[in-house]
């Protein structure tokens, strides 16, 4: 490490826009990363309102919008959202579960431009996908959702949320993405935030099992190349260094709820005392360059040590602020899943304590159940 005073990081143009259109769902999968108190169709912002952000997200220089939700799909307007994309030459990723209305809206997305899909599979065996994402009959819809979407002629990445329920499955989700036609896979062990915080017990793998997952991964990349694109996210709590959590605090991704409030990541909200702005009283660009949520963490001069002096320190900005909160009690600490983190240890000790242990049941996601975390009383560590 070097002892070098931070800079002030200028704020880039974002690259991305994760429009989170809806938090209704037909699947209450027990990793979303959604925020415990969903928000109510009542209270998801209007057609034009939405058109108004996409056109502010152009000007302000993001490339990328991914329609997501909950299942995007399942709002009325899903189509001229799309075209609005399109029209501002915006690369528009449909987000997706494939289930619900998702197939029957798919060849109007198609006609008016949509770029790409990513549709999420909770498992590879039909039973084991439908536990974990808590609705019957969702596999079949799943695969004939894809089919179309290849039909179509539209790249499709397969997302796979990996925890101890599937973790067994990796080379059954690659033979499956090959199958499908997919031109990408993403192996993503689970992330500790939002409802998989609440369920870690029940999703934490252990260590002989991630690792496993990793050969598999790497030797199918050798095996496929120039046929499927595998990303593979490791799991934080068993990793060396974190990921640069949503590419930097403020540097790359604007998150848009359903009701306006802009967050520099999905579970934002989760950290206390952060003044969120919404687009409904705000410019994009005034949110990005000055909403007090956005300023907070950006770049280093916020820091503490280790990742004050840490050369890596603008190569992952010091992790996840919501997991050194979750963690650490201090949204400003070191991610503890960093090697570095003077909690490192004991977090490694809590997933393989965790891992040993019989899982508990699921706590699925849905709204307004009012959900608080089990786990809150063993935190900070
Ligand atoms: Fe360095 Fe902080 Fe990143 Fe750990 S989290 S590698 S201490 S910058
Ligand atoms: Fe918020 Fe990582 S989820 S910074």
């Amino acid at each position: 490490m070097n002892a070098v005073t931070p800079q002030r990081t200028a704020a880039p143009a974002p690259v991305g826009l994760l429009a989170e259109l809806t938090h209704r769902c037909p699947l209450r999968c027990p990793y979303c990363s959604n925020p415990l108190e969903l928000d109510r169709r009542s209270k998801e912002l209007d057609t034009a309102t939405w058109q108004r952000v996409l056109t502010e997200a152009a000007e302000l220089g993001v490339l990328h919008v991914h329609l997501s939700g909950g299942e995007p799909t399942a709002r009325q307007d899903i189509v001229e959202i799309t075209e609005t994309c399109a029209k501002l030459g915006l690369y528009s990723n449909l987000i997706t579960s494939g289930v619900g209305g998702a197939l029957d809206k798919l060849q109007a997305l198609y006609d008016v431009g949509l770029d790409h899909v990513q549709l999420s599979v909770q498992g590879v065996d039909a039973q084991n996908a439908e536990k974990i994402g808590g609705l019957k009959n969702a596999q079949p819809q799943k695969m004939a959702f894809a089919e179309k979407v290849v039909a179509l002629g539209l790249p499709l990445t397969l997302n796979s949320v990996i925890h101890r329920g599937n973790i067994h499955e990796v080379e059954g989700f690659i033979d499956l993405a090959v199958t499908m036609g997919a031109k990408r896979l993403e192996v993503a062990h689970t992330q500790y935030y939002g409802w998989a915080y609440v369920n870690r017990a029940a999703l934490m793998p252990n260590k002989a099992e991630v690792d496993r997952s990793i050969r598999i991964v790497e030797a199918a990349r050798e095996r496929l190349k120039g046929q499927l694109v595998i990303d593979l996210v490791v799991p934080d709590y068993y990793a060396k260094y974190p990921k640069a959590c949503a590419g930097g605090w403020g540097r790359k991704l604007m998150n848009v709820t359903p009701q306006g409030k802009v967050l520099p990541c999905h579970a934002a909200e989760t950290i206390p005392n952060l003044e969120f702005w919404y687009v409904t009283e705000h410019s994009l660009s005034d949110i990005w360059t000055n909403a007090p949520a956005f300023t907070a963490y950006r770049g280093t001069d916020w820091m503490q040590e280790p990742c004050r002096s840490c050369d890596r320190r603008e190569k992952d900005w010091g992790g996840c602020r919501c997991q050194a909160l979750a963690l650490a009690g201090d949204a400003a600490a070191t991610d503890p899943a960093c090697s570095l983190s003077p909690l490192h240890a004991k977090v490694r000790a809590l997933a393989a304590e965790e891992a040993a242990e019989n899982p508990p049941d699921y706590v699925y996601r849905t709204i307004g159940s009012n959900v608080r975390s089990p786990l809150k009383e063993e935190i900070p560590l």
